[in-house]
């Protein structure tokens, strides 16, 4: 939700900061910019568009030896170069970059700004007017950008420079991210450590209201009170290859074909020398001690976090809600006596998600973050991480974060299950082992599951997907999976609830895609299946392996029944790729989505 980068240092800014933007346009692709300051000055280019049409526009001189980029997702106000970042003051001695949402920039403006003639609708602007007009006062900058930030409300990840000052970039943030990437000779920042892999692997993390001051040689955190904080730098243990598609045409496909060394990753680093569960004493602690367990996520996470609550009431007999994060304030449940926070989230940085945390930890209860990206915020913040060691997922559309969500979710279940002394009958590395095998299998069917998509989705204006019990959970995943990357209306339904409205949707010709990988409801959701055919649908059946009948288009390999939905969804997401691909669609950057979610 908007990427932000800043260099400082003698190398080719131009190029650090665009190959850092081309990085970080997962996180928004609506418009972008890049403002560069030499001996002759400042520049600033932006375009309503992609990277690709900014590194078109900017000239390729080597002159400058500071600068900032932002590719946006708007908030406040179109997509426009107007809008585009980055913004300056009406002097133009102060330009910006911003990610986030300020909440009081109206109240700003009317206390600060009446007499400032702005040329965006952004919230940005009005923090770039406030620190010139704040400079009048203090004419000096760290001071001018130090009070700036402590009136401002909501969520930014800033960096400023000033016209004056080649050796300064100013930095700050809160709940929105931002990291900053040290060197020799140089320094940077940027939203994201897969931005700047080229430039550098040693990070320092920047905490909620700090201010950081970024020379090329040092790098010095201030709280806002102007206190020194010394904090030590950490290694990004990501590999620049793996933020390469390769020899894919899509991150999508690429990370679609990853799922099984996922699941082996997963059981490499969930067991020990002795190939038992291994789990830090901490979460085992917490999990034994929660008398019920709220699930926080959004999307498919969330959607992740619905066949988790099968796994952790079955397994370990831990009564489980799942929760949209984003609904979760308004109207919160009677929360038990020991409760348990999980938090699902890939990306670790989703703003509903945080939000829910922040409320949390005021209540004093205990939080567990699953997600890709450890040292995110929802990491930080939360008492444990258990990481889902994904690698970085780079398309927008989420796969295979999905399902190591599922299966990390399976891990710590019957580890909790283990340490309470239940006996199962369910070795879930074992089992996972026969997943990666299976996905496998599926994953070398790409051509029968194009031919599907070319005949059940290149026309068709909706679509339904329907299941029961856990099939239900992935009839879910897989309409937000189409509807996300080839824009065709889709929704995932109870078989048994179709009936009851929804039926009178059913045309001729529209596709009802459905699933069954549960013994129990086979015969009952092919009775659905039935009901839609005799009101002109076209059925498309998937089914598992030894619950096929001859209708079935597609069948699965068997897995143990509690992991289908591991399985069941790659078809799903295969058949939304090939869907977006025959419809012309932009697969890795879906129009109006971006990657991580980092406004509320
Ligand atoms: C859909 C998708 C989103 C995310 C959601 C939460 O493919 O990726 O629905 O799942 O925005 O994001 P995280 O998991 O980063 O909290």
């Amino acid at each position: 939700m908007c990427g932000i980068v800043g260099y400082i240092g003698q190398n080719d800014t131009k190029e650090i900061l665009l190959t850092g933007l081309e990085k970080l346009e997962y996180r928004g692709y609506d418009s972008a910019g890049i403002a560069t300051l030499g001996e002759d000055g400042v520049h600033v280019t932006k375009v309503k568009g992609r990277i690709a049409a900014l590194r078109k526009e900017v000239d390729n001189s080597k002159d400058a030896t500071i600068g900032i980029g932002h590719t946006r997702w708007a908030t406040h106000g179109v997509p426009s170069v107007q809008n585009a970042h980055p913004h300056q003051s009406s002097t133009e001695r102060f330009t910006i970059v911003h990610n986030g949402v300020i909440e009081n920039y109206v109240d700003l403006k009317k206390e600060y700004l009446e007499d400032v003639d702005f040329v965006s609708e952004t919230d940005t602007e009005v923090i770039v007017q406030l620190i010139e007009k704040l400079y009048e006062k203090h004419k000096n900058t760290k001071k001018a950008f130090g009070e700036a930030m402590s009136l401002l409300k909501g969520s930014y990840a800033i960096g400023l420079i000033d016209a004056e000052d080649q050796e300064t970039l100013y930095v700050s943030k809160n709940k929105s991210p931002l990291l900053v990437g040290l060197g020799e000779g140089f320094n940077l920042i940027a939203s994201d450590a897969m931005a700047t892999l080229k430039e550098t692997n040693e990070y320092l993390e920047i905490y909620d209201k700090e201010i950081v001051l970024v020379n090329r040689s040092f790098v010095e955190v201030q709280t806002l009170d102007g206190e020194v904080i010394n904090r030590e730098p950490f290694t990004a243990e990501i590999d620049a290859s793996d933020t390469e598609k390769g020899t894919y045409p899509h991150f999508m496909l690429k990370e679609i074909d990853e799922q099984p060394i996922v699941m082996r990753n997963i059981i490499r680093e969930y067991q020990n020398e002795k190939g038992e569960l291994k789990l830090e004493k901490n979460i085992r602690k917490a999990m034994q001690k929660a008398d019920r367990i709220y699930i926080i996520a959004a999307g498919t996470s969330y959607h992740a976090g619905l066949v988790g609550k099968e796994f952790l009431e079955k397994l370990s007999n831990i009564p489980v809600e799942v929760h949209v994060a984003s609904e979760f304030s308004y109207n919160m449940p009677l929360l038990s006596e020991k409760p348990l926070f999980i938090f699902i989230s890939q990306s670790g940085e989703t703003a509903d998600s945080r939000a829910v945390l922040v409320k949390v930890k005021e209540l004093g209860h205990p939080a567990l973050t699953l997600t890709n990206v450890p040292g995110s915020t929802l990491s930080r913040e939360a008492d444990y991480t258990l990481p889902l060691h994904a690698g970085p997922e780079i398309a927008v559309a989420s796969t295979k974060a999905y399902t190591a969500q599922i299966a990390v979710l399976a891990v710590l279940a019957v580890d909790t299950a283990r340490v309470k002394g239940i006996k199962l009958d369910f070795d879930p590395l074992q089992e996972l082992a026969i997943v990666a095998n299976a996905m496998e299998i599926i994953t070398n069917q790409k051509e029968e599951l194009e031919q599907l998509a070319r005949d059940y989705f290149a026309t068709t204006r909706n679509a339904f997907f329907i299941g029961r019990s856990t099939d239900y959970h992935v009839a879910q995943e897989a309409a937000l999976k189409l509807k996300e990357i080839s824009y065709i209306q889709a929704e995932g339904f109870a078989g048994g609830e179709l009936k009851h409205g929804t039926i009178a949707l059913i045309e001729d010709g529209t596709p009802v895609i459905a699933l069954t990988t549960q013994e129990n409801v086979n015969y009952s959701i092919r009775g659905n299946v039935q009901e839609v055919v005799a009101r002109g649908a076209n059925a498309l059946i998937i089914s598992s392996k030894g619950l096929e009948q001859d209708e079935d288009a597609f069948v699965l390999p068997a897995v143990h029944e509690l992991l289908t939905p591991l399985v069941s969804v790659i078809p799903m997401q295969l058949l939304a790729y090939y869907a977006a691909l025959h419809r012309d669609c932009d697969v890795d950057k879906p129009r109006n989505l971006a990657k991580s979610v980092t406004v509320e």
